[in-house]
C-alpha cells in the first residue's frame, strides 16, 4: 500500500484526507483523480501541490476508460472511494447526479480494482446508511441499513456494492461509516459552515423544524486518522463506524457557532424543515475504537475551531458563497425565510 487513488481528493474530507497522508507516510505517492463539481476545489490542496509524490487528475469515476488508465498509468494499489454528491438538500431536488456518481461511480472503481488485482478498495460511507435512529439505539456495523433520503440511499447502495465484490470476487475492500464531519474546506451549504458564514456576515441562520435533531459532529482530521487507522489494521470485508459515540441537538450546535463568533441569538430563524428529516443518527463505535483510535476532539471543540477557520478564512469562503451558491441558497431557503419572517 503504498500508490493510492483518492478520488473526490479535491472536496472538504478528500483533502484533509490528501494533506494528512503525505504528510505522515514519506514514501506514499498520491494520485487525487476528481471531476471537479461544485463541491470540488483545488485550493483545498494548495499544502500540497508542489509536493513531487502528489498528483492531480481531472475526472469522473464513471468514466471507467480514464479510471484504469490512470490506474495502470501511476500503479495505483489502494484506491479510497471518497467522490460522492454529499448533500442531502440537493438529493432531494434531484437525485440523478447522486445516482451516476454514489452508485454506477462506486461500481467503475470497483470493477477496475478487480480487473486489475489491487491490493485494496476503500468505500468511505456515512452513518446516514443506518436512517432515523431511535433514542436509546446506537447502530451497529451489522445493523441492515435503512436509508431515507436519496443521498443515504445512494450511498447505501455503494456500500452493499462494495460488501458484494468482497463476496463474490474476494475483493480486498473496506468500508468506513462516518458521522458528521466539519472543519476547514468544508463546502458552506453543510450547516455548520453555513452557520458561521451567516453568522459571520450578521444574516439569519435557517434551522430546520425545531432544531432539535440530533447529530453526531467530529472533526475532519479525526475522521481521516481513523480511516488511515483501517487502512492500515482494519480487517478486510469490514464495516467500521466512525465517530464521537456522542451526540447534541442542532440547537445547541447553533448556540456554540453564535457564542464562539460573538453574534446575537436573534440571528436564529426556525424554517420548516427538510422533508423525511431523520431525527437522530447514533453510531456505535466500540469496532473502530478496539483498532486503538480515539477522537483528540469532542464535539464542541470541533464546532468551535471550524467556526473560528471560518472567522479566519475568508479568502477561502466568500467567492464561494458570492457565486452559484446564490442561486442554491435562494431556491433552498428563499421561500422558507421568508415564510419565517
Ligand atoms: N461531510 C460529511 O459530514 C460526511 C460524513 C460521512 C461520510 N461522508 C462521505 O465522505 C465523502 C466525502 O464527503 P465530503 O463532505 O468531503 O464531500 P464534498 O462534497 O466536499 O466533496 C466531494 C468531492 O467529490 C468530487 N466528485 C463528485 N462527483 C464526482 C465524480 N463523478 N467523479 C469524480 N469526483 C467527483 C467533487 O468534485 C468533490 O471534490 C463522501 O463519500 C461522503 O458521502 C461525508
Amino acid at each position: 500500500m503504498k500508490n493510492f487513488l483518492i478520488t473526490g481528493g479535491a472536496g472538504f474530507i478528500g483533502s484533509n484526507f490528501v494533506v494528512s497522508l503525505l504528510n505522515k507516510y514519506l514514501d506514499y505517492h498520491v494520485v487525487v483523480y476528481d471531476k471537479l463539481t461544485y463541491a470540488g476545489n483545488l485550493e483545498n490542496l494548495l499544502q500540497v501541490t508542489d509536493n513531487p509524490r502528489y498528483t492531480f487528475v481531472k475526472g469522473d469515476i464513471c468514466d471507467a476508460t480514464l479510471v484504469s488508465e490512470t490506474v495502470q498509468k501511476h500503479q495505483i494499489d489502494t484506491i479510497v472511494n471518497f467522490a460522492a454528491e454529499t448533500h442531502v438538500d440537493r438529493s432531494i431536488m434531484d437525485a440523478d447526479a447522486f445516482m451516476n456518481t454514489n452508485v454506477q461511480g462506486t461500481y467503475v472503481l470497483l470493477e477496475t480494482a478487480r480487473k486489475l488485482g489491487l491490493e485494496r478498495f476503500h468505500q468511505i460511507s456515512t452513518d446516514e446508511v443506518y436512517g432515523d435512529v431511535p433514542e436509546g439505539i446506537a447502530s451497529l456495523e451489522s445493523d441492515p441499513v435503512a436509508p431515507r433520503s436519496p443521498y443515504a440511499a445512494s450511498k447505501a447502495s455503494g456500500d452493499l456494492m462494495t460488501l458484494a465484490f468482497y463476496t463474490t470476487y474476494q475483493l480486498p475492500v473496506t468500508i468506513t461509516r462516518g458521522a458528521n464531519n466539519i472543519g476547514p474546506y468544508q463546502y458552506p451549504e453543510k450547516v455548520v459552515p453555513l452557520f458561521a458564514t451567516n453568522a459571520i456576515d450578521n444574516i439569519p441562520l435557517p434551522v430546520y423544524g425545531d432544531g432539535r435533531q440530533k447529530r453526531d459532529y467530529q472533526y475532519v482530521l479525526d475522521h481521516c486518522r481513523a480511516v488511515d487507522r483501517v487502512l492500515h489494521q482494519g480487517k478486510i470485508g469490514e464495516i467500521y463506524n466512525i465517530g464521537t459515540g456522542h451526540e447534541m441537538e442542532n440547537m445547541t450546535m447553533v448556540r456554540i457557532i453564535l457564542d464562539t463568533l460573538g453574534k446575537p441569538e436573534s440571528l436564529i430563524r426556525h424554517v420548516e424543515d427538510r422533508p423525511g428529516h431523520d431525527r437522530r443518527y447514533s453510531l456505535n463505535v466500540e469496532k473502530i475504537q478496539d483498532l486503538g483510535w480515539e477522537p483528540k476532539h469532542s464535539l464542541a471543540q470541533a464546532i468551535e475551531l471550524t467556526a473560528q477557520w471560518y472567522r479566519d478564512n475568508e479568502w477561502w469562503w466568500r467567492k464561494i458563497k458570492e457565486g452559484d451558491f446564490q442561486t442554491y441558497y435562494e431556491a433552498q431557503y428563499g421561500d422558507r425565510l421568508r415564510a419565517a419572517q
